[in-house]
């Protein structure tokens, strides 16, 4: 195998409650990254489609962070280098994950060029060095579930243990993006420090009803314990119309909502497609009578994480 081309789906992490450790992948949108193995030793950026404001050079681009930091750890060094061409969908400061769907495409189209020497698993880390790089810290909250696919948990960060977590079939979101963008690094740095117990206590009890709810499929304890009381009272201030954008989805059946990773994008939890379409166009309409133009996706959770299209 001397190429390999890989799509990886964007992610919603946080999930309400949990911050840094749940995500799920979504379908259809995402970054795709081809590999190439080249006679010339070392990594090369050939092209990056889709975006022009992302690095190309190999030490400042989070697939070639990543894929180094996978080779550093093959037991037997390799002499021939590798190329790669990166289509962004995923925008940058969307809070979509795009840092995380470049990273994790990277990684798994190296290792099945490699003849997976590592397990999906394995690869995580590597793409988490491209996060620290993106955001300043290895988060596994995106390259988790853009990875494996589903609805992830990091139960632990050291040692780095994920959980895959069951989920209702009938599980749809709506995500919605905001055009004004917001970057992980300043978002994690408008963040409190330290929270009281009071708000450590809410937050836990609604990460164990979200889990709880989730394999439970009980829709209403899903939607109860979505509500963030770490990042979103900080964060929620950076993103336009976002009390509207609650109101609207409470109003229309929408199990919650809340932040995407570190925003401007929100998602709304639903269990059904005709909710998530009707809060779609309701949600498109808001932003476009203020002015504002966005996008909206609506999606089932990917089961599959990434894929091997060539
Ligand atoms: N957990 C990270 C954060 C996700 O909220 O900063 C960034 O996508």
């Amino acid at each position: 195998m001397k190429k390999c081309t890989v799509f990886a789906p964007a992610t919603v992490a946080n999930v309400g409650s949990g911050f840094d450790v749940l995500g799920f992948a979504l379908c259809d949108v995402g970054d795709t990254v081809h590999v190439k193995k080249s006679s010339t030793p070392g990594l090369v950026i050939e092209s990056i489609i889709g975006a022009n404001n992302i690095p190309s050079d190999p030490v400042k681009n989070v697939c070639t962070v990543a894929a180094q930091a996978l080779l550093d750890c093959l037991e037997e060094k390799q002499e021939n280098g590798y190329s790669f061409i990166i289509t962004k969908e995923v925008a940058a400061g969307s809070g979509l994950g795009s840092s995380a769907s470049s990273s994790a495409a990277a990684v798994v189209a190296l290792n099945e060029l490699l003849g997976s020497p590592f397990s999906r698993h394995d690869l995580i880390p590597f793409a988490m060095k491209g996060e620290a790089l993106a955001s300043g810290a290895e988060h596994a909250d995106n390259v988790a579930p853009s990875i494996l696919g589903g609805f992830t948990l990091i139960q632990s960060y050291e040692p780095l243990r994920v959980v895959n977590l069951h989920y209702p079939e009938e599980l749809v979101v709506t995500v919605v993006h905001p055009h004004v963008e917001v970057k992980t690094v300043d978002s994690k740095r408008i963040l409190k420090q330290n929270i009281s117990l009071k708000t450590a206590i809410t937050q836990w009890a609604n990460v164990g009803g979200l889990v709880a709810g989730l394999a439970q499929e009980n829709f209403e304890l899903i939607g109860h314990s979505l509500h963030d009381v770490v990042a979103e009272p900080t964060r929620s201030m950076l993103i336009p119309m976002y009390e509207q954008v609650k109101i609207i989805s409470r109003e229309m059946g929408g199990l919650g909502c809340s932040i995407s990773g570190s925003g401007p994008s929100i998602f709304v939890l639903t269990d059904s497609m005709e909710k998530a379409k009707n809060i779609a166009d309701s949600l498109e309409s808001l932003y476009m009578n203020n002015f504002i133009s966005c996008d909206v996706y609506l999606s089932k959770i990917n089961k599959m994480g990434c894929q091997v299209i060539q």
